[in-house]
């Protein structure tokens, strides 16, 4: 008896210390660091590890430093700058829909790749823009300025959103710059950054998919890999090297600092740093929290789009036209399906919410310990799981409604007609605002026609819904959808081909037709039209019954979150802990490694281009190789891309804690050049977004020397390579 207790005491122990080390005591290769404190906080460690330069070469606002080369890419990635001329390097899949735009049957860009012969055959690409962090400072105490511990938390939000407004205001007065003030740890600290957004960005060069997207979606989230995942654009400015709008007379841009390139490879266990804007993880939300995501969220996200996926997927597989039209939208679906699944995986696989309550365990111990702490900590964990619990239905609902009520095409283009009817209704509304809003309207739908078709659009309609009626309870999911049951025998493929054949905005020639002799009065057409009624009925549902029920418990859980933050760190006054991601500048750093997927298999940290002609099948698009590439292989014709051993080294990968948003990042040497280009992660490893874990976690790369080889050789585009800064 003794004994036992003994022995669940020393257990309970072992879990505690697996729990500390899980969460806290992050392996050298854990975390995404803030640049600003890398001197106080990782210099000491990233120098032992082999990093040769200083904090300071990273990060700093008295002279030109990494950090100047580094921006965001459009809405989601990051690019770095590689010549004093703004040439700029990302990932394929980020320059994607700049590609797509300048694509046509013609002049195919997508499929046969683009190369500017010079600057002036450069392609201007209105709405791109980049990012680049001027400075940024630690605002949190003029930011918690007048906020009192007893405000609820309306009143603080208040208090804080109108600091957070003069702060930005002076931060940025006299300048061209545009400022944001980011909350970090749950809102117990806050950073400015101060930012210059640069809004001429031109496309340079992009290889073709079978390069840049070579492996497509079945590789996708997966080593080993062969994808060329990059494109290249330049960054132009006025006369004054200041940012500006589109212009003949615009020039490229002279950086303060840009990235020299390495050609000397890597090798397991080099040091190694990724420089990116990580866009969200959560590594210390409650077992309860990542319960939720990992037994209610993914499960019905991955079944919805399981059953989308099919159909599209076959529908491409049937005719080259659909393909193109469809391959962005397949791939923005199943990026996230596959990477759920991976999580789901790697969450079980780490017994992650056993570990994470044992955690919980001895956090209770300890703020039950003292009655300060007590007092100020003692319930939250109780209340988390209170709150989760009482969560579960409406997240559920929430969860289905986004993947299902609001997936298909024609809603979600009906419901762009919401301005227009909502202007319409005003008597006293200008008929010029009508007529531009008409007008936006024609052209929105030239563009949503073209990668369009309604067949598959009805199919996946029809399944979604099915999936929708018969999944929840009917009082759970929006009234306008028990029509299937009475006047359609429950029969949602009858009711899809029904809507569709109503419903105006199933085709291009009724809408344009619509639009063309559009009067004010006409928004009744609009409104009695099957799928904008649907999706408003949709969208009510959401926002009166969904919506009510999980705002209130997401406020209290923020609220919780800062509290149960600021108790971790004091918990473990020595811990050190990174920022949860929150897509702000990020330094990772880990070094090349490779790794050991499940039991008896090891897989290598580099792939070569003998993996892209093992992989190669005509018969299946994803693996189909250009002719030109096959050339190159046959005479080895390298170069001095080469590695010393003689092949081409195609990807590589490392322990660099990353997520999205890193898409594009600069993966750099211990001297601070360019070696790589992050794209990716292993899907054994994208639990990292909730708990990381060393051994399995990996950031992909597409090797710069690959890169560089399909600019120069495979492309011909040699002034690039001139206009680079490569050290041999
Ligand atoms: N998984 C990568 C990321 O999360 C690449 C996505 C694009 N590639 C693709 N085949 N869908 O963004
Ligand atoms: N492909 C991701 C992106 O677009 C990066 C992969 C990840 O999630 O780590 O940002």
């Amino acid at each position: 008896m003794k004994k036992n207790i003994k022995m669940k005491k020393a257990f309970y122990l072992f879990l505690t210390l697996l729990a500390c080390t899980t969460i806290f005591k992050a392996s050298a290769d854990e975390g995404m660091w803030i640049p600003l404190l890398l001197g106080e906080n990782n210099e000491a460690e990233m120098q032992a590890m082999g990093f040769n330069l200083t904090a300071e070469d990273i990060y700093s606002i008295n002279h030109g430093s990494l950090k100047d080369a580094v921006v965001i890419f459009g809405g989601g990635c990051t690019g770095e700058i590689v010549s004093d001329q703004g040439l700029m390097l990302t990932n394929h899949h980020c320059g994607y829909g700049s590609i797509q735009r300048h694509s046509s049957l013609e002049h195919n860009y997508l499929t046969d790749g683009f190369w500017a012969n010079n600057q002036q055959e450069e392609l201007s690409c209105p709405g791109l823009t980049c990012t680049m962090l001027v400075r940024m400072e630690d605002v949190t105490e003029k930011v918690l300025e007048g906020v009192e511990d007893n405000m609820t938390e309306s009143e603080r939000e208040e208090v804080i959103s109108n600091n957070i407004s003069i702060i930005k205001e002076e931060a940025v007065e006299d300048t061209h710059y545009s400022a944001l003030v980011k909350s970090f740890y749950y809102g117990n600290k806050f950073y400015l950054m101060v930012n210059e957004i640069f809004t001429d960005v031109r496309l340079v060069g992009a290889p073709p998919s079978n390069i840049g997207k070579f492996g497509g979606d079945t590789d996708n989230w997966m080593w080993p890999r062969h994808t060329g995942d990059f494109s290249v654009f330049r960054i132009y400015v006025d006369q004054d090297n200041n940012p500006a709008e589109y212009s003949e007379d615009n020039v490229p841009y002279t950086p303060k600092s840009f990235m020299e390139i390495s050609l000397k490879g890597v090798e397991k266990d080099d040091f190694t740093f990724v420089f990116g804007y990580p866009g969200r993880t959560q590594e210390y939300v409650s077992s309860y929290a990542v319960e939720t995501i990992t037994q209610i969220e993914n499960p019905i996200r991955i079944k919805i789009r399981d059953k989308a996926l099919n159909i599209i997927g076959n529908a491409m597989n049937q005719d080259e036209l659909t393909r193109l039209q469809y391959s962005s939208k397949y791939a923005g679906i199943a990026n996230g399906w596959k990477k759920w699944i991976g999580e789901n995986k790697g969450i079980k696989r780490l017994n992650a919410i056993e570990v994470k309550k044992e955690y919980e365990a001895e956090f209770e111990k300890w703020a039950n310990s003292h009655p300060e702490t007590e007092a100020m900590y003692g319930g939250i964990i109780n209340r988390f799981e209170e709150i989760y619990s009482e969560l579960k239905t409406s997240r559920r609902n929430q969860t289905y409604l986004f993947e299902a009520g609001f997936r298909p095409d024609i809603l979600r283009f009906a419901s762009s007609f919401r301005n227009l009817v909502e202007i319409s209704e005003v008597k006293e509304t200008d008929i010029a605002e009508i007529d531009e809003e008409v007008q936006s309207r024609i052209n929105a739908t030239e563009n949503h026609f073209k990668n369009y078709n309604a067949d598959i659009d009805t199919e996946v309609f029809a399944a979604l819904f099915k999936i929708y009626i018969t999944d929840l309870k009917a009082a759970d999911y929006p009234a306008i959808l028990n029509d299937i049951n009475t006047k359609y025998n429950g029969d949602t493929e009858a009711y899809a081909n029904e809507l569709f054949r109503k419903s105006i905005f199933s085709s291009k020639k009724k809408t344009i037709d619509f639009l063309k002799k559009y009067k004010q009065s006409k928004y009744k057409k609009i409104i009695k039209d099957p799928a904008y009624n649907l999706i408003s009925a949709i969208r009510n549902h959401y926002f009166q019954q969904v919506l009510p029920k999980v705002e209130k418990y997401d406020i209290e859980l923020d609220s919780l979150m800062r509290l149960y933050m600021r108790a971790q760190m004091e918990m473990d006054p020595d811990g050190r802990f990174y920022p949860e991601a929150n897509f702000t500048l990020r330094v990772g750093y880990g070094k090349i490694d490779d790794y050991l997927p499940r039991d008896a298999v090891h897989y290598g940290y580099f792939t070569t281009l003998e993996g892209i002609m093992e992989k190669e099948d005509p018969a299946i698009f994803d693996y189909v190789v250009e002719d030109k590439l096959k050339e190159l292989y046959s005479t080895k014709d390298y170069g001095r891309y080469a590695d010393k051993d003689g092949s081409m080294h195609v990807c590589f990968t490392a322990s660099n804690h990353t997520t999205g948003g890193n898409s594009g990042s600069p993966v750099l040497n211990a001297d601070g050049q360019l070696i790589g280009i992050n794209f990716d992660r292993n899907w054994e490893g994208t639990m990292s977004d909730l708990m990381y874990d060393p051994d399995m976690c990996r950031n992909i790369s597409i090797d710069i020397r690959y890169c560089l080889f399909i600019i120069d050789k495979f492309a011909g585009a040699t002034h690039l390579i001139d206009e680079m800064k490569i050290i041999e």
